[in-house]
């Protein structure tokens, strides 16, 4: 009902909105990140700005928090938990908001009972149901699988017409991370571009102060993408497969079955983080290496660089900018004492730039010996679960795209996608020549140096 709709815009977004714009009208450097389009395309310097006041800065918004110790301290300190606690609003909004106007059905990536907004015991119990299919030897195993849909998508784009533009994003970057996740899942693959709208449309849930427009858009989404899944638990309820999906919905430990909602939240998340980030991760690579042909010339001299360049990405370009905290009781974060009740960002992406820890750290170096000390997948409780897989789809997904096609070019500028958070391109416009579009795997294997530029 549109009324509820506007109300919970208002709850989430609208509120926080009219304060985001008073906050850069006064100087709030983090409210500058969110509103000024210059910030946002490059948001360093504000970030350097930002560390440069101390190690926890208190802004309009929220306490900010940017050095890598900093980061590293909030994300692993017991004093913070996560998401939003409604016992802290005022009886009538807490009322409104969690009963009159709230949607049931939708469980988006950041509601309640998602991983990432829940505290132990809830949070141990559902890592625990789903960790061990992503442990670094469980997704080692599926290497030859990576590989081969990555060759699939890769065969796909050498059917084009050579010289034709063609977009990377589209192609290439979204489909082997959403391929890959919904084999996982057991979802099934004819799903994959309609997930891969819903959740473009979807993204922006993760963003503070959207408008009424987006929130809608982003509602809608999450509409339909719950209603899908829903119908899928009664399939696998009717008929399990070998999935983790099907194990979820057929669990009965002795903590009991897990509600609709909790499989939703589960399996949703599992869903959408496992393609809306690493797209980033294998866009901003590939953007990165274009423009670095230094860089790939590293690389095609000594390939055992591969899996440190996919750390150098995270680090320079991390896909999820930043993520939130709530302290519990009073503590100290750096020498800095925060409050209880303080809500405090986290800006992993400022951290992955802090000169304490990274030599120069606005170069982009495959080489870098530290690279992979970045914050790019948190740390502590809600560290990413996916890190071993997208290591991996990174590694793999980059590395045969630049074998496969050592000519690649650029085609015009590529376009980031609208959402902060979650950093990357909606677009790479992209072009591939005649001569170097054919080279086969053992050909890449036995003639590295070959790089065709
Ligand atoms: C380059 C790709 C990825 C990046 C940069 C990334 C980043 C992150 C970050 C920063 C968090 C923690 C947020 C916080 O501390 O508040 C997180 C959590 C999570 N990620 Fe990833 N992620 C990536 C890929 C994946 C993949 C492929 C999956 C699929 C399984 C996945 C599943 C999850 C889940 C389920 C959580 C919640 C963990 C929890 O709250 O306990 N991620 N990710």
């Amino acid at each position: 009902m549109p009324v509820k709709a506007w109300i919970r815009w208002m709850g989430q977004h609208g509120v926080a909105r009219v304060v985001i714009r008073r906050a850069a009208k006064n100087g709030d450097l983090q409210a500058h990140i969110l509103t000024d389009p210059e910030a946002r395309r490059n948001p360093y310097p504000t970030y350097d700005a930002i560390r440069a006041k101390g190690p926890l800065v208190r802004g309009r918004l929220m306490t900010q928090a940017v050095s890598h110790d900093a980061v590293t301290q909030v994300l692993r300190s017991d004093a913070f938990a996560v998401g939003f606690d409604p016992e802290t609003m005022p009886f009538l909004a807490r009322h409104v908001l969690t009963r009159v106007a709230a949607d049931e059905r939708i469980v988006g990536p950041i509601d309640p009972p998602s991983l990432l907004v829940t505290n132990p015991p809830d949070h141990t119990r559902y890592r625990r149901l789903v960790s061990r299919v992503f442990t670094a030897k469980a997704v080692e195993a599926l290497r030859a699988r990576v590989e081969q849909r990555a060759d699939e998508l890769l065969d796909a784009m050498a059917a084009e017409p050579a010289g034709e533009p063609l977009d990377l994003v589209a192609e290439y970057a979204s489909l082997l991370p959403v391929t890959v996740i919904a084999e996982i899942l057991g979802v099934p693959l004819e799903m994959r571009r309609q997930f891969l709208t819903w959740g473009t449309m979807a993204a922006p849930v993760l963003d503070v102060g959207l408008s009424y427009r987006q929130f809608l858009r982003s509602e809608e989404a999450l509409e339909k993408m719950s209603d899908w899944m829903y119908a899928h638990f009664d399939r696998l309820r009717r008929e399990p497969g070998d999935d983790i999906v099907s194990r979820l919905v057929h669990l009965d430990d002795e903590s009991g079955k897990l509600t609709n909602r909790e499989l939703l939240a589960i399996s949703g998340l599992l869903l959408a983080a496992g393609f809306e980030t690493t797209v980033n991760l294998l866009g901003t690579g590939a953007v990165l290496l274009l423009r670095h042909p230094e860089q790939r010339a590293e690389l095609d001299a000594d390939p055992s660089l591969w899996g440190n360049a996919v750390e150098e990405v995270l680090r320079y370009e991390s896909p999820v900018q930043a993520t939130s905290r709530r302290s519990v009781k009073p503590t100290e974060i750096c020498g800095v004492r925060v409050p209880a009740g303080a809500f405090v960002t986290a800006m992993i992406a400022g951290a992955n730039r802090d000169p304490a820890v990274f030599d120069d750290p606005n170069r982009f170096d495959v080489r870098r010996a530290n690279a992979k000390e970045h914050l790019a997948f948190s740390s502590g409780a809600h560290y990413c679960i996916g890190a071993s897989l997208a290591r991996l789809e990174g590694e793999i997904g980059l590395r045969r795209l630049f074998e496969r096609f050592p000519g690649l070019t650029l085609d015009g500028t590529p376009r980031h996608r609208e959402t902060r958070v979650l950093r990357g391109y909606s677009s790479i416009p992209v072009r591939f020549t005649t001569s170097t579009n054919r080279r086969t795997r053992s050909d890449a294997v036995n003639s590295s140096s070959d790089t065709g530029r």
